[in-house]
């Protein structure tokens, strides 16, 4: 069996904590697309999550300084890219390696059909309206419905884990 530490209810100890057990949780990595004024903006997430099936949502965590926070709002659509294993370049990208205006050339997209690029060779594709969004510390919940799927042959997720890829 693992060894495990006992950590104090302090507060700063609960934040080291907190963030020790964050690595811990493996998550998949998004690109969540939206346009802003004119030109369309991303950024990598893992915060991505389903909420219900019926209706089809999910939700995602969007930290408020973001640069493509102020671009969401209800009735804003978005798409929502679940990345492939091969797709390191596009996360690295998208989490801020590349400055904002050139990060479409990483990776290929095309047209959703409903205005918004999509991720070619993602995972899969979600075309969403936002819902409703809840602001909570420094992020904002972010609930949207999902209104088209597209679904790639092969599950080879790529996974974020202990600030590296698996
Ligand atoms: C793998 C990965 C996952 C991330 N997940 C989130 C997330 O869920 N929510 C969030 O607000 N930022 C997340 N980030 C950070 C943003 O992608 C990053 O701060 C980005 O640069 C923000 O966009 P901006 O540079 O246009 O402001 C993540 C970054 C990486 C690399």
């Amino acid at each position: 069996m693992a060894s495990s530490s006992q950590i104090a209810a302090d507060p700063a100890d609960v934040t080291s904590g907190f963030r020790g057990a964050m690595r811990r949780l493996a998550s998949g990595v998004a690109i969540v697309v939206t346009r802003g004024d004119g030109a369309l903006v991303g950024m990598a997430a893992t915060s991505i999550t389903s909420l219900t099936m019926d209706p089809p949502a999910l939700l995602l965590c969007i930290n408020q300084s973001a640069g493509i926070h102020p671009c969401l709002s209800s009735g804003c659509p978005i798409t929502v890219n679940l990345l492939s294993r091969h797709q390191r370049d596009v996360s690295a990208a998208f989490g801020g390696a590349v400055p904002r205006e050139k990060r479409f050339e990483v990776g290929r997209w095309e047209n959703d059909g409903h205005g918004l690029p999509m991720l070619d060779g993602a995972q899969a594709n979600l075309s969403c309206t936002i819902d409703s969004m809840m602001p909570f510390g420094t992020h904002s919940i972010v609930v949207a419905r999902v209104e088209a799927v597209r679904l790639s042959e092969s599950v080879e997720p790529l996974i974020y884990q202990d600030g590296a890829y698996l």
